[in-house]
């Protein structure tokens, strides 16, 4: 199974993406992870990336292009994967399109997480995260069960960098601007579905489990 999680930041694409990997034994890339990982262990690409994702920007396509070329060939990818936060511009979703036939893989579908601008932004500012584990909590939604400590590892939760209210409305912009119009782009080739993301995350969950099955189906 390929499947592309698509939607604004904040929409539940990592916390969806999580429980769908774990259903189903596929891995979930995520560049935003990606790029966290690279500048908290100090490599060149990875401080270089902070300076554009830290303020909210998209990094260059060329910066993101090869971690996923690369890592799509790694072995825990033969049987299918998930990518969340990839592709982000058009010009991504083409080369997308060259890497997977180059890997003799189809894309099977995209996840269109839909959910209103008000949500994001309280969703983004009242998340914490993990940075061991790569947990996600919110401090309403979903608390984590003793405060300011994570359930899975025990380390102290952080607030993202790009959590920042300044952050959040660039990313939000950025968003419209470059990443919005892989939505006709997907919806042309017939593989987007539109998952609701209001409600708890277990109604979200339920939708796509419904989604992935019309997917299947297809
Ligand atoms: P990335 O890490 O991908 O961030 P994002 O797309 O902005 O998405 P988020 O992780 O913020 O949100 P999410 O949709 O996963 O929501 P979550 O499940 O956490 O990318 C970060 C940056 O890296 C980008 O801005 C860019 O600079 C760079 N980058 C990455 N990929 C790139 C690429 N391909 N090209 C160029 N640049 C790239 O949920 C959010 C919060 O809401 C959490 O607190 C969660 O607990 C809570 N929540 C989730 N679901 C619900 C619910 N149903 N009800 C209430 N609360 C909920």
């Amino acid at each position: 199974m390929v499947v592309i999680l698509l939607g604004p930041p904040g929409a539940g694409k990592g916390t969806q993406g999580r429980r769908i990997a774990a259903l189903r034994g596929a891995p979930k890339i995520s560049t935003g992870e990606i790029f966290r990982d690279l500048a908290a262990a100090g490599t060149p690409l990875g401080l270089e990336a902070k300076k554009y994702w830290s303020l909210g920007e998209l990094v260059p396509d060329e910066m993101v292009v090869g971690l996923i070329a690369e890592r799509l060939k790694d072995a825990d990818c033969r049987n299918g994967f998930l990518l969340d936060g990839f592709p982000r511009t058009v010009a991504q979703a083409d080369i997308l399109s060259t890497l997977l036939g180059g890997l003799g893989c189809k894309l099977d579908g995209v996840l269109n997480f839909a959910v209103q601008d008000e949500a994001l932004v309280s969703r983004l500012g009242g998340r914490q995260t993990c940075d061991n584990c790569g947990a996600t909590y919110h401090v309403k939604a979903m608390p984590p069960r003793a405060e300011g400590v994570c359930d899975h590892c025990g380390h102290a939760l952080v607030r993202r960098a790009d959590d920042s209210p300044e952050a959040i409305r660039k990313r939000l912009r950025e968003y419209e601007v470059k990443t919005a119009p892989l939505l006709t782009y997907y919806a042309d080739r017939g593989v987007l579905h539109t998952v609701v993301s209001n409600g708890s995350p277990d109604e979200v969950y339920a939708r796509v489990q419904d989604a992935l099955g019309q997917m299947e189906a297809s």
